[in-house]
């Protein structure tokens, strides 16, 4: 597969003001499953350079907050709404120091986040699987009964599992592909819908 780092996507990134190409990926996923709504609490796990925040806060709205989390910094974005930290999302604190700074339950909880690739594959799908469960942990603690977990993952055998344990947490567990993703990316989002607390 050859790879075009300045595709179309890329490029509308640029010029509508979007720190990152995924940012069309949120858009076309939350506008498809009806995800964010004006007023809720999202939290977005492995949020840099921002562009799920930025589509996120649009989608929010200046009522609703929006909790950004990354290894590395992000740039401030406009808005009050909008925050964004520096975490570990696999650190053992995470969990309880995301649900204080949300100052209650959370709507949605979004996660792009991605490990840095080797190349080999069967590593890669473990290492990307860890961030999932990590993400899934913290989705456990901070939903509202009824909230939205809507991830990034990449398909292989060990998926499956994953998934089918999901499957009993929530209402409702679709696979989606988004129209920006690369041609030949292993990427997948799931979208889990309808969180069953207190389980
Ligand atoms: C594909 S990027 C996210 C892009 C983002 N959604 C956007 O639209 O700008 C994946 C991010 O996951 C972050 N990440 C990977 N492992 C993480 C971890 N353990 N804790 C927090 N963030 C992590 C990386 O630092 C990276 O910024």
């Amino acid at each position: 597969m050859s790879y075009r780092p300045q595709d179309g996507f890329f490029r509308k990134a640029k010029r509508e003001g979007y720190r990152s190409r995924a940012a069309y990926k949120l858009l076309e996923i939350s506008q498809r499953f009806r995800l964010i709504r004006a007023g809720q609490v999202v939290v977005d796990l492995g949020a840099a350079p921002g562009g799920w925040l930025q589509v996120a806060a649009e989608l929010a709205g200046p009522r609703g907050r929006v909790l950004g989390f990354d290894l590395q910094p992000i740039q401030p974005l406009s808005g009050k709404h909008v925050n964004a930290f520096e975490l570990d999302v696999l650190a053992p604190e995470a969990a309880e120091r995301i649900r204080a700074l949300a100052e209650g339950a959370v709507d949605c909880v979004l996660s792009d986040m991605a490990p840095r690739l080797s190349g080999i594959r069967d590593a890669d799908h473990q290492r990307a699987l860890e961030l999932t469960r990590g993400a899934f942990d913290i989705a456990r603690v901070v939903l509202n009964p009824r909230g939205v977990f809507l991830f990034k993952t990449f398909t292989g055998v060990d998926l499956e599992a994953l998934l089918k344990e999901m499957t009993g947490r929530f209402q409702t567990v679709q696979r989606v592909r988004s129209a920006a993703t690369r041609k030949g990316s292993s990427e997948i989002y799931v979208v889990a819908k309808g969180f069953k607390a207190g389980r």
